[in-house]
């Protein structure tokens, strides 16, 4: 299987008033044609700014990243943004967390949908407004015509994420990707979302990045999954491989604290105990040491580095979860 995209020893840092912030440390990370991968972890655990470096979307003087990411053959970092941005809707489009501030308030849902296909694809005003109507009928929006009238305020917020699905498939991506598409929705919502995009990239063959703090979300709607920790790559998996024979102490923390319909009445989700490290002043061993349940002195000491333990399974701990059969 040939990757759409190739992600090499990615390193981003900022350089912020405290000091080199490290927010991705040395991702290696392939995407196959047509694959789910889902990249799963904590709040601040750098999933955005992976996906954002990923995809050359991160700038600013502050910003440093090394390493390589080809998409389609061709290498994204150090090329200028204008080049980078070539890509963008034909080739990699995204739909973020929030569509309320990814969508423009003050233009209609018509306009800013054509608007793609019209700078990207030079469709002429008219065939955009038709093109317009069936991508909107096709993430199901029941009355296309009157939603293309309104504004993003007067949409439900599951409405609102199909219009900026509308708008990341309007050119036909090979690759989508979706940060926390379904995060700011409620359960049946985001229940729909995911089998929408599911539908679309079976309809479209492209390869779609999940990232979410949810490993529910990612059993049901990914082939891969990278579990990250403190901007690294702590476990890596084809996903029933992962789910088999978890390896990791934090994926199984993670997997623990997956919210349940039942659970989750205050609004809050559940958390892991303890914090992730200061990400300008990494402790020497595992990130993950002072939260472990399973650490032992050699975790606070040695970074653990990448095991393969086969089936394309990586991960990052001296004293990995036994396979389920062997734990009981
Ligand atoms: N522009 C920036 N300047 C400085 N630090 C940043 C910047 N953007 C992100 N960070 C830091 O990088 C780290 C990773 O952030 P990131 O947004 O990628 O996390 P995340 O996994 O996407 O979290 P969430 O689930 O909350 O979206 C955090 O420590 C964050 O504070
Ligand atoms: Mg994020």
């Amino acid at each position: 299987m040939s990757a759409v995209m190739s992600i090499r020893d990615l390193v981003v840092r900022f350089r912020t008033p405290r000091g080199v912030l490290e927010a991705v440390r040395g991702v290696t990370l392939d995407i196959p044609e047509g694959a789910s991968v889902g990249i799963v972890g904590e709040s601040g655990s750098g999933k955005t700014v992976l996906s954002r470096a990923a995809m050359g979307l991160l700038s600013g003087s502050n910003v440093d990243r090394s390493g390589s990411v080809t998409f389609d053959g061709a290498e994204l970092v150090g090329l200028p943004r204008d080049h980078v941005r070539q890509h963008f809707g034909t080739g990699i489009a995204m739909i973020f967390q929030d569509p309320m501030t990814a969508l423009n308030p003050v233009r209609r849902v018509g306009v800013q949908v054509a608007e793609g296909l019209r700078i990207r694809l030079g469709m002429s005003r008219k065939d955009a407004a038709a093109r317009t109507s069936e991508l909107l009928a096709m993430v199901g929006i029941p009355d296309p015509a009157a939603a293309m009238r309104k504004f993003p305020y007067q949409l439900s917020g599951g409405m609102r994420q199909r219009v900026m699905i509308a708008i990341a498939i309007a050119c036909k991506p090979k690759l989508l990707f979706a940060d926390e598409p379904t995060t700011a929705l409620d359960v049946t919502v985001q229940a729909q979302i995911l089998e929408l995009l599911a539908g679309l990239r079976a309809n479209l063959g492209m390869a779609m990045v999940l990232v979410t703090h949810d490993l529910g979300v990612v059993a049901n709607n990914t082939d891969f999954v990278a579990v990250m920790y403190a901007g690294e790559i702590v476990e890596q998996a084809p996903t029933t491989e992962l789910f088999a024979n978890m390896k990791m102490p934090y994926t199984e923390a993670l997997l623990k604290s997956i919210p349940t319909v039942e659970a989750r009445p205050a609004g809050r989700l559940p958390v892991i105990e303890g914090r992730l490290p200061d990400p300008t002043d990494r402790p020497a061993g595992c990130g993950f040491a002072p939260r472990c349940s399973y650490a032992q002195a050699r975790c606070r000491e040695d970074h653990p580095p990448l095991v393969d333990a086969g089936n394309g399974h990586l991960y990052r701990c001296w004293f990995p979860l036994a396979a389920p059969a062997r734990r009981s």
